[in-house]
């Protein structure tokens, strides 16, 4: 049979394991053969256990849970050439050249550059007498299919990656929960949310908390800002409010590009508006617990279609990823899709809001 490995690689997402579900058993549906590569890429580097072969009940009572069974990780040795030659080589000693990787854009680039690597890689393997000419010749070409698995939602082309409405469901439950103890001593809270360089989470849950004021890094706010947000708030203590909240994106700036920490505002309330605020950094919680019923099915969904890609894939053919866009999954160009995102980042660092805005909304 047609080996096929499969990978969560960076930050964990409640989904992931719906994803690795799917796509186990669709493999072994279509007559494949998955292997788990254990730990993100350093199970490839690593080799032994680090690659094993999946059956359709190592991934039964998985869907529910959150985090990812086969482990993930950010390889640091996978970036250097070594650790390159290491991984094709075990992958190799199990005859996979075809793999689905799960993981944000950072893993979906390093999964290109692999990829691309592979035919110098499996020809100094060959060289060096680590695999016989005829393994190198039998393998030509690295054959990938990626899913986007990052609670920051931060690919541009996909409507909503693997883990942010369960990330949005976490943060809102602890807005909800602070509220009430806000509303009893008529405080402001101040919450961090994740995101990194993306303000999609903090966006979302601001809107659907009904919360006062927020602050993302693709809008930063304009000088004055701590006037405006002040003012918001004290007309809502005005008309009754007994509670506020800020929310703060991790990767939340100034126009000139230095952070806005949830202490930073919290001491522009305690100065302005003489505020006893609290802050909340919400942290990894929002990245735990159990994925939500549209993080299973879309999930689901995604790793069945991957691994019908990586089956169908053919040396020439280009790498894809699978994501939901518009209400369909699709099968979009891998690196198309991840060097637009880096544009928009590149656009968010020199400032270009309204550029970045106009490109993601482009997709
Ligand atoms: O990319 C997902 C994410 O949770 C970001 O929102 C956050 O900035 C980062 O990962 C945290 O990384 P780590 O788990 O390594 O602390």
């Amino acid at each position: 049979p047609i080996r096929v490995g499969v990978l969560t690689s960076g930050g964990d997402a409640q989904g992931m394991n719906a994803a690795v579900r799917a796509a186990v058993r669709t493999l072994l549906r279509l007559g494949a053969q998955p292997y788990a590569v254990m730990e993100g890429w350093a199970g490839a580097v690593a080799g032994g256990e680090g690659i094993r072969p999946l059956g359709w009940d190592s991934v039964g009572a998985i869907l529910h849970r959150g985090g990812t069974i086969i482990g993930t990780a950010r390889s640091a040795e996978f970036r250097e050439r070594s650790g390159q030659l290491d991984a094709a080589a075990h992958l190799l000693e199990h005859g996979i050249d075809r793999l689905i990787v799960i993981g944000g854009d950072g893993s979906l680039t390093g999964t290109n550059e692999f990829r691309m690597n592979w035919p110098s890689l499996v020809a100094e393997l060959a060289e060096t007498g680590r695999i016989t000419t005829q393994v190198a010749q039998a393998h030509p070409a690295l054959m990938v299919a990626g899913i986007v698995g990052s609670i920051d939602n931060d690919l541009v082309g996909a409507d909503m990656t693997i883990g942010t409405d369960s990330a949005l469901h976490r943060i809102l439950e602890a807005i909800d929960d602070i509220s009430s103890t806000a509303a009893s001593h008529q405080r402001t809270f101040v919450v961090e949310v994740m995101g990194r360089h993306c303000g999609y989470l903090a966006l979302m849950a601001a809107v659907a908390g009904g919360c006062d004021y927020v602050l993302v890094p693709e809008i930063p706010p304009a000088e004055g800002w701590e006037e405006d947000m002040c003012a918001k708030l004290a007309k809502g203590r005005r008309a009754g409010r007994r509670e506020s909240m800020v929310i703060v994106a991790e990767g939340a700036t100034d126009r000139c590009g230095n952070r806005i920490t949830a202490d930073d505002v919290k001491r522009v309330l305690s100065e302005r508006l003489g505020e006893d605020a609290r802050v909340t950094i919400l942290g990894h919680v929002q990245r735990g617990g159990k994925p939500s019923a549209y993080d299973r099915w879309m999930s689901t969904l995604l790793g069945c279609q991957a691994a019908r890609e990586v089956l169908q894939a053919s040396p020439e053919t280009v790498p894809v990823i699978v994501v939901e866009r518009h209400n369909r999954i699709r099968s979009v160009p891998m690196m198309e899709q991840v060097e637009a995102t880096r544009a928009v980042k590149d656009l968010v660092a020199a400032g270009d809001w309204e550029g970045a805005v106009a490109a993601r909304g482009r997709s």
